[in-house]
């Protein structure tokens, strides 16, 4: 198969995503993103760094490249409309146009959408448009509740009463805010990501994961566009049921037909976070990409090509029987400036020791000449795979440590200890 595809992007989500299409036989690869990834450049046979929200200049770059396919990313991008404008310059897009991103980019339109179609897993929730409206919901609701801007915020702008903010500093949040939120009943649970590949009808599931969100080891510290994630050889989690996980892929399917129905077809990665609760699985959110970390998680462990999966996505012909990953348990850990993700410290020297046998994933980090250095966001990634979740969390705290440099990651995720911890809240809830 020949083809030329452009991937949007500079992160270690895209850096996972041109690494597998860069096994795929006959497969061209061409990069935009805003700052140079190392990584990326390297698999590219050309490289545009530019801004990646800029539709008329990525358009122009694909067409200038004679790009088939263009693989978006992140969220700003689909946001900013540049799957509609690539498409018009007929260039075949994974990931939706801005109208059906609106899942990801619009958080009022997502719950309306769940609540108008009787889509199962949607906690109470209620969008306000003012100060008044929030300050008196959060009043009169007596519960707790959870706090989100409308809009896009990287995962970082929201927060959760009885976590980071009493009553009262919700209610500050909101007027800071402006009153245009979305208030959403507190779910009590385990997060677990599930991602699946759809071509506007037919979704392809991939092994579940779980993020961790918080800064510092055991939870705690601001939230962060997410610290690592493990995925276990079976490709489920030990605290979801093989029911929670039917349920949680039902509401995908749901949600892929309804947008359909409402013709808004889906079509890229669809990234469904979950609350597993005492009753099951219910949506915190969805993207309309891959996840990061989660990207690296499964496709580090993709073992069929990528490329062809990029075609039957934009053709509408995708089938599970051609998508394949392997039976081996997944731990990333991602390095990050110190400070981050309040006051990251840019412009640190940082050495890698021994990455041994864990995979390398390049984010938010400049090369000067062989020698890096930090930027203001995550900086690197290892990924760690074995046969099982010990084996890969060994690869991947190994070669995590090894890093010098004013640069920290969370030692705990992957470990026996804080999974036996998710196991253990998991059964006193049910
Ligand atoms: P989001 O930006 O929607 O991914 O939210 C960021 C984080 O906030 C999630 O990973 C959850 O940990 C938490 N969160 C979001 N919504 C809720 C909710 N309704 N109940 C409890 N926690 C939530
Ligand atoms: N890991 C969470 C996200 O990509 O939004």
């Amino acid at each position: 198969m020949d083809m030329k595809i452009l991937v949007v992007g500079g992160g270690g989500r895209e850096h996972a995503i041109a690494r597998a299409l860069s096994r795929c036989n006959g497969l061209q690869l061409f990069s935009v993103m805003a700052t140079k990834n190392p990584g990326i450049s390297q698999l590219a046979k050309k490289t545009l760094i530019h801004k990646e929200t800029d539709a008329s200049g990525v358009v122009g770059f694909a067409k200038e490249v004679g790009a088939d396919y263009a693989f978006i990313g992140p969220e700003a991008p689909l946001e900013a409309g540049i799957v509609d404008d690539l498409e018009r310059a007929g260039v075949a897009c994974v990931g939706p146009g801005r109208a059906a991103a609106r899942l990801e980019t619009d958080k009022g339109f997502c719950r309306e959408m769940m609540a108008r179609h009787g889509i199962a897993g949607c906690p109470n929730y209620r969008i306000c448009h003012s100060v008044d409206e929030a300050v008196s919901f959060i009043r009169d609701y007596g519960g707790e509740l959870a706090i989100k801007p409308i809009g896009l915020t990287g995962g970082k702008g929201v927060r959760i009463m009885g976590e980071q903010v009493d009553a009262a500093g919700a209610i500050s949040y909101v007027r800071q805010l402006g009153g245009n939120v979305v208030l959403e009943e507190r779910l009590i649970g385990e997060e677990f990501t599930l991602q699946a590949f759809v071509d506007g009808s037919h979704l392809v599931s991939m092994p579940l994961v779980q993020d961790h969100k918080r800064a510092f080891e055991g939870d705690t510290g601001p939230n962060t566009g997410g610290m690592g994630s493990y995925s276990m050889p079976d490709h489920m989690l030990p605290f979801v049921s093989r029911k929670d996980h039917n349920t949680a892929l039902d509401i995908m399917k749901s949600i892929v037909a309804v947008m359909s129905k409402i013709q808004e077809p889906y079509k890229g990665v669809l990234y469904g976070q979950f609350m597993n609760t005492a009753d099951g699985p219910k949506v915190i959110e969805f993207n309309a990409r891959f996840g990061d970390p989660e990207a690296m998680n499964v496709l580090s462990l993709l073992t069929s090509d990528l490329g062809d999966t990029v075609a039957r996505i934009t053709e509408g012909s995708l089938s599970s029987a051609r998508v394949r990953f392997e039976n081996a348990a997944t731990v990333c850990k991602y390095i990050v400036p110190e400070g981050y993700p309040d006051a990251p410290h840019a412009g640190d020297k940082l050495t890698i020791g021994h990455p041994g046998t864990a995979l390398l994933y390049y984010a938010n980090v400049e090369d000067r000449d062989g020698q890096l250095f930090t930027r203001n966001s995550r900086t690197l990634a290892f990924v760690g795979i074995g046969p099982t979740l010990e084996g890969a969390e060994k690869s991947a705290e190994g070669a995590a440590s090894s890093v010098e440099g004013h640069v920290r990651h969370r030692r705990d995720i992957g470990t026996t200890d804080l999974v036996n911890k998710r196991c253990n809240h998991m059964k006193e809830l049910r």
